[in-house]
Order: structure tokens, then sequence, then C-alpha cells
């Protein structure tokens, strides 16, 4: 352990910070955990360069947040797992570790994770954190980027927040992939994806702060037409991802990422995935499960 102590460097006033002198592999003590829960609560998104963790001290570190979420790759017909149920594979890398072929069902899946979402909005419990660990890189392209939507609820004007404000959106895995002309679920694939509802505003209790709830798995918003839907959240998305809400992370091996899906959204960027290697780890916790309460919709994905 070293005996400096933990140093948190911002890259802006309240979004998005770096943490040094901190070694993940060991259980940290109850002060340094407060240290990584405050920064936590005022940045959102936190990164940790130059890890060297295994697959079970990346779950142990990821258990002080919250209860481990397992992978949706699970609910996929066909699909292998590499590692562990707790581990969400984000690779360009097939079940014998080679990079994927242009038509494999994977590849087609994970490019939901270039749009604009945020984890397992469309679970319940819903997604807390995140804690995405750098095995592989590639060299150019290939960096997630981050918005942080607490800052785009503020800077809302004050007709739009009235508007919007107790409004409820309908998330599913199903959505998020129509948008990409992926719509070749099976039909148990359907039933495990099924739509919940949440609202599109909500306030984080450690700081108190509101945020917009958004993701490209929203596909429907109660009361709403499709279309007015569509278009609404077209336009809250286009505003929270300007630039100066943004936050790019150009991966280094060893960097460990972690956000807060209940106030950030976040898009991996294009690279050139049949040629280069990118491995990356994630493993996410649960929010508390009586946020929303469990407001399963049957849907039944007409075509
Ligand atoms: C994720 C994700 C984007 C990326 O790990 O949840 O969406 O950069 N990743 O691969
Ligand atoms: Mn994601």
């Amino acid at each position: 352990m070293s005996s400096r102590p933990i140093n948190v460097v911002p890259f802006h006033d309240d979004f998005a910070a770096e943490v040094g002198d901190i070694d993940l592999r060991e259980p940290l003590s109850e002060d340094s955990l407060q240290i990584v829960r405050d920064a936590f609560a005022r940045y959102a998104v936190l990164v940790f360069p130059a890890q060297e963790l295994t697959v079970e001290q990346h779950l142990a570190f990821a258990r002080n947040f919250g209860p481990l979420e397992t992978t949706v790759a699970r609910q996929m017909s066909g699909r292998k797992l590499r590692t562990r149920e707790e581990i969400a594979d984000i690779a360009n890398l097939d079940a014998e570790g080679q990079i994927w072929k242009g038509e494999s069902r994977t590849r087609l899946f994970q490019m939901g994770n270039r749009l604009w979402h945020t984890d397992s909005s469309f679970k319940h419990p819903s997604g807390y954190a995140s804690m995405l660990y750098g095995r592989s890189v590639a060299p150019i392209g290939g960096h997630t980027q981050f918005a942080d939507l607490r800052a785009a609820w503020d800077a809302l004007p004050p007709a739009v927040k009235q508007r919007i404000d107790g409004l409820i959106g309908e998330h599913s895995l199903v959505y998020s992939r129509r948008r990409l002309g992926f719509t070749q679920f099976t039909d148990d694939e359907k039933i495990a994806f099924a739509p919940f509802a949440r609202p599109l505003v909500r306030t984080i209790p450690e700081s108190g702060r509101r945020n917009l709830y958004l993701a490209s798995h929203i596909g429907r918003i109660q009361g709403m037409p499709d279309e007015q839907a569509e278009q609404l959240l077209r336009e809250l998305i286009d505003h929270a991802t300007q630039r100066q809400f943004l936050y790019t992370h150009r991966w280094r091996v060893g960097d460990l990422l972690m956000w807060d899906n209940r106030c950030t959204m976040h898009r991996g960027t294009e690279f050139d995935d049949l040629r280069w290697r990118r491995d990356l780890h994630r493993a996410t916790t649960s929010d508390r499960p009586d946020a929303f309460g469990p407001l399963q919709v049957q849907a039944q994905f007409a075509a």
C-alpha cells in the first residue's frame, strides 16, 4: 500500500476526476472508501489509472458499491461466456478469444454500446455503479465518452424542465437494438428484455442534485404518441451531449473507469473492430430496488 494520501484530480469542476495513489488490489480501509465515495458523489465518473487487477480483485472492489449484476449475455441465445457471469464482456472477441467476424451476432448486438445509454436502465433493479477495466485497448479510436446529466438538467430552460418533470420512459434493450436495425430477438429474449418504466427526471440522494435519466434504451414515453416521444428523446439527448457536458476517456491498459449510471450517459466511439483487439471487463452493481418499484410493462414488441 502506498503511504501517500489518495489524490483526486478533477477534469472539470463537478464532473470526472482521476484518482491516484490507491491500489485496488487490496481491500480498502473505511477512510479510503469514504474518499472514493465522496469523489464519486461529486464527480460521477472516476478514473483509476495503472491498476493490475484479477477478475476476483475487480469484483471485490465493485462489491463495495452494491450487489453485483450478472451479464445480459446469459439471456442471449447461443452466446458462450468467456469469463464469469458477473462480468459484462466488452470485447470485440469471440468465445475463443479471436477478433469477431463482421457478420457475428454478438458484434451487431454490442454495437448498441455506440449509442448514448446508461447501463441496465432496462433492468430491475436498475444499474448504479459500473466499473470498466482495460485489459487490451485499441491504438486508435475506441474511446469512451460520458455526458453529465446533472449539468444537462441544470442548463435546460425552465419551461422544458416543467414539461418533462414527471414523465415516465419505458426502457428495454429491444428498443435500443431496434435503433440499429437489430430486431432478431428470440421469443425468450423478448421476455427477458421486457421493458421497465422509469421517470425521465430524478434526484440523486447523495448529492441532492436533480438530473435527466436518459438512454437509447427508452422506446416509449407514457401518455405520448411514439413519434412525439421519439422527437422529445432526440432533443433531450442532443441537448445533454453537447461538448460542455462531456468527458472523453482515452484508454490505457490498466485503467479502471467507474461511473454512476443514475446520472450519466456513455457510449463507445468508433474504432476498427475487425483489426484491433479491444478487451474490457465491466462489473456493474444494482441500485436500491425501492427506487421506483417494479413497474414492469407488458409490452408486446409489435414489429
Ligand atoms: C459499457 C459500454 C462502451 C465502450 O462498458 O457499458 O457501454 O467504450 N462501453 O465500449
Ligand atoms: Mn454501457
